[in-house]
């Protein structure tokens, strides 16, 4: 019924100008798909290979398009991504690259979800998975490797925990972004965007806490329900050596770890990300056991708890969550399918994190399109989070597809 028909590549522009993988699918019984490969910035050391898009297309061209067309049915999406890691050949993908594979998987699924005439998120999730929505983590401030001269820490998010919709938190982060605008201009600090729209002040990692609690204070008021903080570190960036370098000071291990801590505490945040390097699975546990929870978003106020989350620590790789999970490394796990290349590695991972109890939260990078594939996975995968930007057209598509996913648009 989806036989695979057609398969098409081509260079595409992603948000930072940078030429990315898009890919088409058509079926039997004329479905059609069409998704684009996301592209990281700070890459975790251990994720799939990307490749330059123009070498990744013609190789999926030679190796993987034989094994799609006329062979596999686009609803299998097993079938299509072990067609896929099969033409690959590798473990990483380094053949016909992250970004082709993730490409044609999404596409795969955009063009059964076509024939069936039914929404990608209900296509990939069933009809019975939850009836929840995924919370927005809007970035606001950030610096990093997405903004030069800006913050050390990577991403400050607003958490709208206690919207009663989607489109109530969308719309609740983009006036915390626009609140930190103001406020930052009032202490006379200007600011560009980074990569993701988050404003890049030139401002310390601490000003950016007290001027993002400032603007969450504001808004929640305004809007009447609760509001949090929570933070991507991205420490395995600031990570050299043995120490976690900051612009003003090193910090050791133990520093790192009690720095975060007090972080948590002092700012009641809901959600840390990479608080330690990418290797620190025993920095991981002992920090999670110190100050995780989970807190239940969509519920309302008064809910606390740290959703200490995993993204460059398990690159949303099954093994290397499994090694958390036995450690109690993390009580979350970042899920970004471009990092491990195909839908049913991201769905295993996420799976597996259910099943451990941990909380997967969907992810876009900060090289994005106006591709909406996320927004549905968090809706199939009942996520409570997803982390998707707050402005700008490429993060807008995620956010205006869950708006419509929640309206039965
Ligand atoms: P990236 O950053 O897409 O540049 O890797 C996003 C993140 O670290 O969460
Ligand atoms: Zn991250």
């Amino acid at each position: 019924m989806t036989l695979i028909t057609d398969v098409a590549l081509r260079r595409v522009l992603d948000s930072r100008g940078n030429p990315t993988v898009e890919a088409d699918i058509r079926t039997e019984n004329g479905g059609f798909g069409r998704a684009r490969a996301p592209s990281g910035a700070s890459t975790g050391a251990f994720e799939a290979v990307e490749r330059p898009a123009r070498e990744a297309i013609a190789a999926a061209r030679e190796q993987a398009v034989p094994r799609l067309v006329g062979e596999v049915y686009a609803g299998d999406q097993r079938s299509v991504d072990a067609a896929l890691r099969a033409a690959d050949g590798t473990d990483d993908l380094s053949t016909i690259g992250a970004n082709s594979a993730v490409a044609l998987s999404m596409a795969a699924a955009h063009a059964a979800a076509d024939v069936l005439g039914a929404p990608l998120f209900q296509h990939l999730g069933g009809t019975f998975r939850g009836d929840g929505f995924p919370v927005p983590l809007g970035n606001v401030i950030g610096g990093g490797e997405h903004a030069a001269e800006s913050t050390d820490i990577q991403e400050f998010l607003a958490a709208p925990v206690g919207a009663p919709s989607v489109e109530k938190a969308v719309f609740t982060n983009a006036a915390v972004h626009e609140a930190v605008g103001d406020l930052l201009a009032d202490r006379g600090v200007a600011a560009a965007t980074g990569d993701e729209g988050a404003w890049a002040p030139a401002i310390d990692d601490s000003e950016a806490l007290s001027v993002l609690a400032e603007a969450v204070e504001l808004v929640s008021e305004d809007v009447g329900f609760e509001i949090r903080i929570g933070l991507d570190v991205a420490a395995a960036e600031l990570y050299d050596e043995g120490v976690y370098r900051y612009s003003h000071t090193t910090r050791e291990l133990d520093e790192q770890m009690a720095y975060i801590a007090d972080l948590v505490e002092r700012h009641n945040l809901v959600y840390v990300e990479d608080p330690l390097t990418e290797t620190e699975f025993e920095g991981f546990a002992e920090l999670t056991e110190q100050v995780g929870g989970h807190p239940s978003p969509r519920t309302g106020a008064g809910e606390t708890g740290t959703l200490v989350c995993g993204d460059d620590l398990f690159v949303t790789n099954v093994e290397r969550l499994t090694r958390g999970i036995e450690q109690g490394a993390a009580n979350s796990i970042l899920v970004k399918p471009n990092q491990i290349g195909t839908l049913t590695a991201a769905f295993d991972a996420t799976e597996r994190a259910v099943a451990a109890g941990y909380s997967p939260v969907i992810s876009h990078r900060s090289g994005e399109t106006e591709d909406t594939t996320i927004a549905h996975l968090a809706v199939a995968t009942d996520a409570p989070f997803i982390k998707t930007g707050t402005v700008g057209g490429e993060r807008t598509a995620k956010l205006n597809e869950l708006i419509r996913i929640e309206h039965n648009a």
